[in-house]
């Protein structure tokens, strides 16, 4: 089975591409095609917050201990990562070319961070410390509905 690098590593590419069609589709004003992008984007990084929030968080936590510290962080990120996609569907409901753009731009600052610190440091030190259970975390990850 994959590590957990490599499976939530995965779905961050998997986000980031939906979010680039998305961008793509607003950009040349196909407000139709780029509505039912962002829509799929949306769905697929609220399913990858909650993975990371109800499944590997808490497990992490309970194995290191650690509940202040950089789980907090990423828990306060993916709050500012809703905010700014709940922004981006009301633009897109009032075709608001601007509007739209400004905010993909931030959310692309702020998620390029975010998942840079979870692929270099946070997923590699879970593989490490729940190196025994990393099979079941995963597939308890995979059964999170979408
Ligand atoms: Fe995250
Ligand atoms: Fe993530």
């Amino acid at each position: 089975m994959a590590t957990i690098l490599e499976f939530l590593g995965g779905d961050h590419h998997a986000c980031d591409e939906l979010f680039a069609s998305a961008e793509e589709s607003v950009s040349q004003k196909n407000w139709g095609g780029a509505r039912a992008l962002f829509d799929r984007f949306h769905a697929a990084m609220l399913h990858h917050l909650a993975m990371e929030e109800n499944v590997l968080f808490p497990a992490f936590e309970a194995r290191t201990g650690s509940t202040g510290g950089a789980t907090q962080v990423m828990r306060m990120e993916h709050e500012q990562m809703r905010e700014l996609m709940q922004d981006m569907a009301h633009a897109m409901i009032k075709t608001d070319y601007e509007g739209y753009l400004g905010l993909s731009e931030t959310l692309n600052m702020l998620m390029q961070q975010h998942n840079m610190k979870e692929e270099n440091v946070l997923y590699p030190m879970t593989d490490q410390v729940l190196a025994g259970e990393r099979d079941n975390l995963i597939r308890s990850m995979e059964a999170v509905k979408p």
